[in-house]
């Protein structure tokens, strides 16, 4: 199949004993399940035609402004199976929220909070048989919103298509591998007054040449430096990122450049259940190799709601590397990740009241 030709087109649910076998090692981000949410908007009927249906293709004009003016953004959150047949949605109002201010600052317009969650809930209870079952597994999904107007003008658009699609995934590894960063001096991810602190799809889609470059010095992703001073680590591929320093778990402050992560947010209260102190502090590129180096910093990890947390084993700059504790994952990253599973799976109580049932 060449990139130009669409995959099959899948008529109908698949069919149980093929749902079943994938959902076995669903690897992330490249199964779907059966149904799809969408709605749409127009400046003059405002939110509408909100229908839950088969999984289809879209069939856009090839002037539709998203593919020109990367006018979309999107939002990722996770759906755990219990085995008392229900589903539970972690911290959905918190994706809706967020969701609202991306629309807000690239001049969508805002699905309300009570539209989000009913469209995630639709699709959870559509596609529940499609939720994997395994600690460590969930079902991925995926709401966006993307400028659907046909024009060629360099203006916000004055139509929109929301859609929530679903993905069984199974990116949270329960023994997961240290991962080696590549500490970007010639790249940016976001500047002040840009568009780092929400989910708009260029902020992914700007960062690429960067990961390509990571990947050229044998490293899995990119920390990405304050655009200003290249000095303060801000940031690691799409994710959040921590560092050990004795009882202390120290994370840089949400400074109007990154993403306020939802894991990030989750790992700064499940600290105390560890009896950790948190400091929200700026960490430069200098503090982080001296700490490692004199022993001050044990353990780094990166949070994001796909990966939940990776552990970062070592970090690669132009002028060397080092390796955080022996390279290995730390006992708090380890617990860190166990404490926040624990709640998701329903294991321990949720005392902060993050878990939705639909
Ligand atoms: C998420 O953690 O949900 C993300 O947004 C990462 C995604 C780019 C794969």
């Amino acid at each position: 199949m060449t990139a130009l030709e669409s995959p099959p087109e899948q008529t109908g649910p698949m069919p149980a004993e093929q749902r079943e076998a994938l959902l076995r090692m669903p690897g992330f981000g490249s199964l779907y399940s059966d149904h799809m949410v969408t709605a749409r908007w127009t400046a003059e009927a405002g939110w509408h035609d909100t229908r839950t249906g088969p999984l289809t293709a879209f069939s856009l004009h090839p002037a539709t402004m998203a593919f020109h003016y990367g006018q979309t953004i999107f939002e990722g959150l996770k759906a755990f199976w219990r085995p008392d047949g229900r589903h539970v949605l972690f911290r959905p109002g918190d994706h809706a929220r967020r969701f609202a201010r991306s629309a807000r600052r690239m001049a969508m317009p805002e699905l309300p909070e009570a539209d989000f969650l009913a469209a995630v809930a639709a699709l959870t209870r559509a596609d529940r048989d499609w939720v994997p079952r395994p600690r460590g597994h969930s079902f991925y999904l995926r709401p966006f919103l993307l400028a659907a107007e046909t024009h060629l003008s360099n203006r916000p658009a004055a139509e929109y298509l929301f859609a929530v699609i679903g993905s069984p995934a199974r990116p949270a590894a329960v023994e997961p591998a240290p991962i080696r960063l590549w500490a970007s001096t010639e790249y940016v991810r976001a500047a002040d007054g840009g568009t780092g602190t929400v989910k708009c799809g260029g902020n992914y889609g700007g960062s690429y040449l960067a990961q390509q470059e990571a990947a050229a010095h044998g490293c899995h992703q990119v920390v990405w430096l304050d655009a200003r001073e290249r000095r303060y680590v801000e940031e690691v591929g799409g994710s959040n990122l921590f560092f050990v320093e004795g009882d202390r778990l120290v994370t840089p402050p949400l400074s109007g450049t990154l993403l306020a992560g939802v894991t990030r947010d989750s790992i700064l209260r499940l600290a105390g259940r560890l009896g950790l102190a948190v400091a929200e502090e700026p960490v430069t590129l200098e503090d982080w190799e001296r700490g490692c180096r004199d022993g001050r910093i044990t353990e780094t990890f990166a949070c994001g709601t796909a990966r939940a947390l990776a552990p970062v084993g070592h970090a690669v700059t132009p002028e060397g590397e080092w390796a955080i504790g022996d390279g290995g994952t730390g006992p708090v990253t380890r617990r860190l990740l166990h404490t926040l599973l624990d709640i998701q799976y329903g294991v321990t109580p949720d005392e902060f009241g993050w878990l939705h049932a639909v």
